[in-house]
């Protein structure tokens, strides 16, 4: 996720936003830069890697006396971790940070190129300041013009933009993506795209509401169609990067909703489904697939494979990389090789990776974290768009690799021909609205928070579930043993007679998904075998079970994705609230370290 600063006053600009962009660190980055503005002339700089690379490369540039800056880590979603995608992004005589994701932006380019503007880099962000320069010709008013520019854009944005022609000023304009304006009785203006960089250098701040836009100078800050509604600031920074959050796990769940929206952005159009990464003759001479990943990048690799037999008809093979690699695998050239990694570094899924390239099969890479060593080796990656993960437990990367494997298996049902119009559409309607159901999943918190007190000792915890609900059932035990630290097991529901029910007794406490459109009356009949046995039964279902000891009712949806989803957030939710109440630290489990790298 990017991070935004902006800064207007006497002190020294670039330090400022420097370490402003630090406080924002966090969120992970791959790039970043700065400009800064001094009567009337603008100076930009920027580096890819480390915010230690941006501090050399202006270790001789300060400034003296007023000015206004902008500054941006950039999280690649749209062209590599370059120094030229990197924001700022210039024009003539103006520069621009954004967050969020133009989705229109081809057309703006398009239109722009054929009135002869040259694109320096492959991002959606520099569509803006060129358009504002468009429109600074028409309307003599800049602020007129920028409203105009703005008015253009389709998507998400938080947008900080200074020009030559107003020395003094910054513009902005926020929708969908977070942004806060702070000031001081010093007359200096702060931007920013958490409170974090803010506290300790604003006194009051405004959360800009969707739809703001603006100037401000030093003196005057203006805003439409609503005012700022300025408050005290207080906190500490750690506190403000957790958003209000008591763990980056619960913020990470809470905005799930929201980046799984950014993966879809400019992806999932109305009848069809566009992955600008993957050319047409990706699936030529293509009949079968291969996915190779770990721990819950696995789970979703194993969702995906249902999906992926159910619509697009090509038979998948899912595998646990650090089996795959000691194996001697049979590889074909008939089969396209999918490793799926948050990271982009876990050394399993990378070792298998380079066994299917040596083998000359054709890979791709789904992954969180470009320029990572995955993303590198791989012939083609998609992007999940998650922003960084900092809770340990694997949360909103799960969400979004779902969301990116359903959205391919669409996009290959497509091309295989194995999908009617009408279903696609139907299939995009659905998930068209995953985003409001990630939503309205969290309305159980409190029922969660209330169980978590019933479920924290026994001999174990089954998680069972019928076909995709299988590898969320394995989702569910994995996040709540890794931080809870009780043994968890998931379990296909069908597979219980088979063994496992002869440890079934009340201190067995079974955690059932039981997803009304999918299998429901065979889950059923295999709880109603674990009731008898006596097991503690947990429903998870949008229907009242009445041999449940206790459930928790989930929302009626028409389309079993729709139910995955909400399920996913119960789960979360539940080993979350159970390992707080256990006193654990859920961010940083015992044992365990994230192995993410920001680079
Ligand atoms: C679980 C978790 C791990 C990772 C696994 C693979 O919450 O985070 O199981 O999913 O270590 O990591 P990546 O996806 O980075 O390859």
């Amino acid at each position: 996720m990017c991070g935004i600063v902006g800064y207007i006053g006497k002190r020294e600009i670039k330090s400022q936003l420097i370490e402003g962009l630090r406080e924002l660190e966090y969120r992970g980055y791959d790039s970043a830069g700065i400009a800064v503005m001094q009567e009337g002339h603008i100076q930009s700089f920027k580096a890819v890697g480390k915010l230690t690379n941006l501090d050399e490369k202006t270790k001789n540039f300060k400034t003296e006396g007023p000015g206004v800056g902008i500054g941006h880590t950039r999280w690649a979603t749209h062209g590599k971790p370059t120094e030229l995608n990197a924001h700022p992004h210039m024009g003539e005589y103006s520069y621009v940070v954004h967050n969020g994701i133009i989705e229109n932006y081809r057309e703006i380019k398009e239109m722009l190129e054929d009135l002869g503007v040259n694109f320096l880099s492959q991002t959606d962000t520099e569509v803006i300041v060129h358009l504002f320069e468009r429109e600074m010709n028409r309307y003599s008013d800049l602020f007129v013009a920028f409203k105009a520019t703005i008015d253009q854009l389709d998507g998400a944005y938080a947008v900080l933009l200074i020009t030559q022609k107003a020395p003094d000023t910054i513009f902005f304009a926020r929708k969908g993506s977070p942004m806060i304006i702070g000031r001081n009785s010093s007359n200096e203006v702060f931007f920013a795209s958490s409170d974090a960089p803010l506290i300790g250098e604003a006194e009051e701040v405004a959360y800009m509401e969707d739809g703001t836009i603006g100037y401000a100078t030093s003196g005057e800050i203006h805003a439409e169609p609503i005012a700022l509604g300025f408050v005290p600031l207080s906190g500490d920074k750690l506190t403000a990067q957790k958003g209000g959050y008591r763990f980056f796990m619960e913020k990470e769940i809470y905005e799930q909703y929201q980046v799984v929206s950014d993966t879809m952005i400019g992806r999932v159009l109305d009848n069809d489904i566009v992955f600008d990464e993957l050319d047409d003759t990706f699936l030529e001479n293509i009949s079968r697939i291969k996915i190779c990943a770990c721990g819950t990048s696995y789970h979703a690799a194993l969702t995906s494979s249902y999906l992926f037999e159910r619509q697009a008809k090509m038979p998948v093979n899912v595998e646990i990389a650090s089996e795959f690699r000691y194996k001697e695998p049979l590889l074909t050239d008939d089969t396209l090789f999918i490793v799926i990694s948050q990271s982009g570094e876990t050394a399993d899924t990378l070792e298998a990776l380079r066994m299917a390239k040596d083998a000359g099969l054709r890979t791709l890479a789904i992954c969180n974290v470009d320029n990572s060593s995955i993303v590198r080796l791989a012939d083609a990656t998609i992007l999940t768009r998650a922003g960084i993960e900092k809770g340990v437990a694997s949360t909103k990367a799960f969400a979004t690799q779902v969301m990116v494997l359903w959205m391919l298996t669409l996009f290959f049902a497509k091309k295989q021909g194995t999908i009617a119009e009408y279903t696609m559409r139907e299939e995009l309607r659905y998930m068209s609205y995953v985003p409001k159901v990630l939503q309205k999943s969290l309305d159980v918190h409190e029922k969660c928070k209330r169980l978590s007190k019933r479920y924290l000792h026994g001999h174990g915890f089954f998680f069972i579930g019928r076909d995709i609900f299988f590898p969320l059932a394995l989702e569910g035990a994995l996040k709540l043993k890794e931080i809870s630290y009780l043994h968890a097991e998931g379990y296909p529901a069908g597979e219980m007679k088979h063994g496992p029910i002869a440890l079934a007794d009340a201190e067995l406490f079974t955690i059932a998904l039981m997803p009304r459109t999918l299998l429901y009356d065979k889950t059923k009949s295999n709880v109603e075998e674990l009731s008898a046995r006596d097991s503690t039964i947990l429903s998870i279902s949008p229907e009242m079970f009445d041999l449940a000891d206790d459930f928790i009712l989930t929302h009626p949806h028409k389309h079993p994705m729709l139910e995955f989803f909400e399920m996913m957030v119960v789960e979360q939710l539940l080993a979350m609230e159970i390992a707080i109440r256990l006193g654990n630290d859920v961010d940083m489990p015992r044992n365990l370290a994230k192995s993410v790298t920001v680079e």
